[in-house]
Formats: structure tokens, C-alpha cells, sequence
């Protein structure tokens, strides 16, 4: 009888505290909570990227949660928008079906040689193990077909997924998860709230649980949504001088391949809160961003998307005319051969690649070509640019199409330019140069995608984050094709990880 009326009471408190906090809340605008769901207040999300994406969901689709998505930019989709290369996954159904061996471990493995020592094992662990998964969920939950496959560099097997089609791999990935929220916040809005033009700045944290999440809205009102949980998916910091004079001062004069937006808010934020960042010196440079011929020292530049390496790429040095690298090595590496041998004044490079290399990719290369980052022309043309001779030029292609034992050790190398290749033989060229493309530093999180603290405990209950705003998934230096994975893997787990409390 007593624990009914302690019940009774609790309930009426409960629903006093909720009729206080809708009328004298003037600036909040929350909607009404879900109350059949055991949730009283929305799971907020910030940053509509892949991790957001992935997040939101994973919380609506399977477990009913709902949710509010909120993006300081005008439009969904961060980075993880313009991603070219594809999503990285071992042992799926698509390397099955395309008689490509590979296994969790082997990507394990690979993911661990390139970090280099830095890094969280147990969070590549996950990320190999969780990738058939991920990409299963894309696949079967929103009808993505990923099934082509790529190898970029350091991976020692064909794992880099996209879809045979007209749409480039983030561009396909972000509109389809994109899609189902927008339909579900029309037909649903108490389970789906998106809000663009919301600039996160605050989270409040009172004894250890997150009570709100605070925002400029697009006329600078500030506004709070009441929540007990919110995942921070707010992307990397490698368009922020501010940020990469802090913790990567050599990088800060290279262009970059990454939006505006990219300005490392939330591992500020984080770090305010209690939060560790780790790894945040470890800035991916990625080693080809084409440089646009009609404004060279542009700092913003479109990436040259690994693929096309993958594909069959080759990189040629301007000053001797010939290969200088392996083309598939980590990206630290190729970085590293362009910056000591090619130029020293510009750090160029010429990416050049076969007709086979363009009927393999070819939207992505109609769509450069159309940017005029790449012409297509022949090797008796393009000789005229270097120090050596069509001839000798030609017989460089040839060596590469054919010897046994690649000169740089390249294992993968499919489209080549063929053992007749001589000076008519068509080739397309772009010129490249290295680029601030990742920082793989961020929030330390643990595989329940939690924020930890130095002490490596949780810093407040109902604090997560994933995707690139999170360290130590890479380490050293992430593999091409691994970023939009984490994004899936964490923000899926974050998802479950809220719905299990
Ligand atoms: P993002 O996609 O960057 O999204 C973060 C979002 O958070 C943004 O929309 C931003 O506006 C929002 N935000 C930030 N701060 C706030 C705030 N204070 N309040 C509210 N919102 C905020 N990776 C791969 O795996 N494969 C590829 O092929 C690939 N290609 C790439 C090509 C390019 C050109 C670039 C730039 C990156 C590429 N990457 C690729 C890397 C990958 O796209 C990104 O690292 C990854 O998608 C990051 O996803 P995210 O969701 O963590 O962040
Ligand atoms: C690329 O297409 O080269 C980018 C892939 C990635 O960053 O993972």
C-alpha cells in the first residue's frame, strides 16, 4: 500500500516537473515526449554526417526511440556527403559473391600495421568485426546495393564497397539514410525532429547525467532540448587553423579537402565537459588532392579520391618523368615520397591512369574531367610536359603493365596500360598534391561508444560520440575507406548503447 502511494507521488512529480518546464521554458522547443516509449525525452544528435545518420537510424528504426538530429550547417550530410572512394567491410556477402578472400582478422590486422602503435586496439577490433555487419545493415535496411569493390592502399584485400551506378559512394549512402528520417519526421515528428542551422554549444551535466543540449538557432537564439542522452557526431577539425596550429602547427599551410564546417566543435565541447582527446597531433594527410590548373593555390581542393589509385593508378614525378612510389602504400607513406622527391615549390605529382582505369570509374572521371582537374590526352602528348621522351615514357607504362616483380613492390595492379602501350595510347592526367583530409585524434570513447575521461571511466551518463569527432579508431593513420565505416559501427553501437539503459 505505502510503495503505491511512494508511486503515486513519484508519478504526480513527474508529470509537475514536465508541465513546469513546457510553460516557463519560453525558448524551448521541444515537443512533447513519445510516453509510450520508455524514453521521456528525445535522444539528441549532433551532426548530421554518417555517424548522425547512422545513429538516428539505428535508434528509430530498431528501437523506437525518439529522436532529435541537429546540424549548425544548412543542409545534412558533413563530410561524409562527399565521400568518393567507398566503405570498407570484411567478409560480406559482396566479397563472397566475388570469390575475394578476406576475413575480419586479416582487416584487424592491416588496420593495426598502419597505426602505427597509436590508437585503441580494442576500437579496431570492433570496427574489423562489426564491418560485415555494417555493411549488411546498409544493404538490407536501406537497399543500397555495395557491390563493387576496390583495394586501396594498405588493405591487403579488395574490401572498399560502393555501388554500380551513377552516384558516388557518401553522396548514395547519405541520401538513403537521410531519406528514411525525413520521411519518418513528416509521418512521425514526435519520433523524428530534425533541426539544420543549429549550432551546438553547450551540454548540461548535473551529478554525472546529461540533463540538456543548448544551441544557437539560425537568428542566434539560444535554444535547450531537454535529454538524458545526446551523441556527439560532429566530425573532425581539419579545416580549423585555429585547431591545427594547436595540435599539428606543420600542417597549417596545406589545403584541405574538408568542408567549412569541419571545425572540431565537439571535441572542444568534450574536452570541456571532462572528456580525454587523444591522438589529436594525428592529422591525416591525404596524399592527392587535385590541384585545379586555373587556381593552383586554392586552399580548398577536391580530393583525387584513392580509388582511382586503387583502380589503377599510377603517380609519375614531374622532375624525372617516371613512377616513385608504390601507389598502394598507407597514405602516411605516399604523402612522404611526394613531399622528399617530387618539387620541392609546388609538391606536385601527376596522377595518370589507362582508358581501363576510366570505364571502371567512370562518373567519378567524367565529373573531374568536367572540372577540368583531369584531361584526357595520349603518352606522346603528356611526354612533352616531363624531362624524358614519348618513347621512354611509353616503355615506363610498359614495365609497370608488365614485369613480374613490381619496381616499388605494388601487388595490386589491374588496368594497367598494357604490354603494347606506346605513344598514341590514350591516358588520362590530373596533377595532385597532398592534403589535410582526416584527424584521426578525438573523444576517447570505449566500444559502448562512451565518452571516458582521463580515468578512463565515463565522464556522465548518456554521453557518447562516434565517428571522426572520437580518437583512437586509427591511430597513426587511418585506411582509405575506414572512416565512413566507423561511422556506421559507432553510431550504431552508440544507438544500442542508449537503448539498453
Ligand atoms: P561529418 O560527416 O563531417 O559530419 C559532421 C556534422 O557535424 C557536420 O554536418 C557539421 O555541420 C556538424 N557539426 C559540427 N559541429 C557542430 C555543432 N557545434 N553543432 C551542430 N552541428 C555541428 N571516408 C571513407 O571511409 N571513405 C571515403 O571514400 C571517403 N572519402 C572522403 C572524401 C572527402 C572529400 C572527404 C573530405 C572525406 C572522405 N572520407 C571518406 C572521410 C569521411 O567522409 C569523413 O571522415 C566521415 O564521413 C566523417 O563523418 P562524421 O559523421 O563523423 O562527420
Ligand atoms: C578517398 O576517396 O581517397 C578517400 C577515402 C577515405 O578518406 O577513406
Amino acid at each position: 500500500m505505502l510503495t503505491t502511494r511512494r508511486l503515486l507521488v513519484g508519478l504526480f512529480g513527474v508529470f509537475v516537473v514536465l508541465l513546469l518546464r513546457s510553460s516557463n521554458n519560453s525558448n524551448s522547443n521541444n515537443q512533447l515526449p513519445d510516453m509510450s516509449s520508455k524514453f521521456s525525452t528525445p535522444v539528441v544528435i549532433i551532426g548530421s554526417g554518417l555517424a548522425g545518420l547512422s545513429t538516428a537510424n539505428q535508434l528509430v528504426l530498431k528501437h523506437k526511440v525518439p529522436i532529435v538530429l541537429l546540424d549548425k550547417a544548412s543542409s545534412l550530410g558533413g563530410n561524409s556527403i562527399k565521400a568518393s572512394s567507398g566503405i570498407n567491410g570484411a567478409f560480406t556477402s559482396t566479397q563472397k559473391k566475388l570469390a575475394v578472400e578476406d576475413s575480419a582478422a586479416a582487416f584487424y590486422q592491416d588496420t593495426v600495421s598502419s597505426a602505427k602503435s597509436a590508437g585503441v586496439p580494442s576500437l579496431m577490433s570492433k570496427l574489423a568485426k562489426d564491418s560485415a555487419s555494417a555493411i549488411s545493415w546498409l544493404q538490407a535496411e536501406f537497399g543500397l546495393k555495395l557491390d563493387l569493390l576496390a583495394q586501396l592502399g594498405g588493405h591487403s584485400a579488395p574490401r572498399t564497397h560502393r555501388s554500380s551506378g551513377k552516384l558516388p559512394p557518401g553522396f548514395e549512402i547519405v541520401q538513403a539514410l537521410s531519406n528514411s528520417l525525413k520521411s519518418l519526421s513528416e509521418s512521425d515528428p514526435a519520433l523524428v525532429q530534425i533541426r539544420l542551422n543549429s549550432q551546438v554549444f553547450d551540454v548540461e551535466i548535473i551529478h554525472n547525467k546529461v540533463q540538456a543540449v543548448k544551441y544557437y538557432d539560425s537568428d542566434g537564439v539560444s535554444q535547450r532540448v531537454d535529454t538524458n542522452n545526446v551523441v556527439f557526431c560532429s566530425g573532425g577539425f581539419g579545416f580549423s587553423k585555429k585547431m591545427l596550429k594547436k595540435y599539428a602547427p606543420e600542417l597549417e599551410s596545406l589545403p584541405t579537402t574538408n568542408g567549412a564546417q569541419t571545425t572540431g566543435d565537439g571535441q572542444e565541447l568534450l574536452e570541456n565537459l571532462g572528456g580525454q582527446l587523444i591522438d589529436m597531433t594525428q592529422v591525416q594527410v591525404h596524399p592527392t588532392g587535385f590541384i585545379d590548373p586555373n587556381d593552383r593555390q586554392k586552399g580548398w581542393k577536391f580530393l583525387a579520391a584513392e580509388a582511382l589509385r586503387g583502380l589503377g593508378g599510377i603517380l609519375v614525378n614531374p622532375t624525372t618523368g617516371r613512377r616513385f612510389v608504390n601507389e598502394l602504400s598507407t597514405r602516411d607513406l605516399v604523402t612522404e615520397a611526394i613531399q622528399s622527391q617530387c618539387p620541392k615549390d609546388d609538391n606536385r605529382a601527376y596522377l595518370v591512369m589507362s582508358e581501363a582505369v576510366y570505364q571502371n570509374y567512370k562518373n567519378n572521371i567524367d565529373f573531374y574531367m568536367f572540372k577540368k582537374l583531369v584531361r584526357k590526352t595520349t603518352v606522346g602528348e603528356f611526354a612533352e610536359e616531363l624531362p624524358i621522351s614519348a618513347a621512354e615514357l611509353a616503355a615506363e607504362l610498359r614495365d609497370y603493365s608488365s614485369a613480374q616483380q613490381d619496381k616499388f613492390a605494388r601487388v595490386s595492379r589491374i588496368n594497367a596500360f598494357g604490354t603494347g602501350a606506346d605513344a598514341s595510347t590514350v591516358v588520362y592526367v590530373g596533377e595532385i598534391t597532398p592534403v589535410v583530409h582526416f584527424t584521426m585524434g578525438g573523444a576517447r570513447i570505449n566500444e559502448l561508444a562512451e565518452v571516458l575521461n582521463k580515468d578512463g571511466k565515463p565522464v556522465a551518463e548518456g554521453l557518447y560520440a562516434a565517428g571522426e569527432v572520437s580518437g583512437g579508431v586509427h591511430g597513426a593513420n587511418r585506411l582509405g575507406g575506414s572512416s565512413l565505416l566507423e561511422c556506421v559501427v559507432f553510431g550504431r553501437t552508440a544507438a544500442d548503447s542508449v537503448a539498453k539503459l
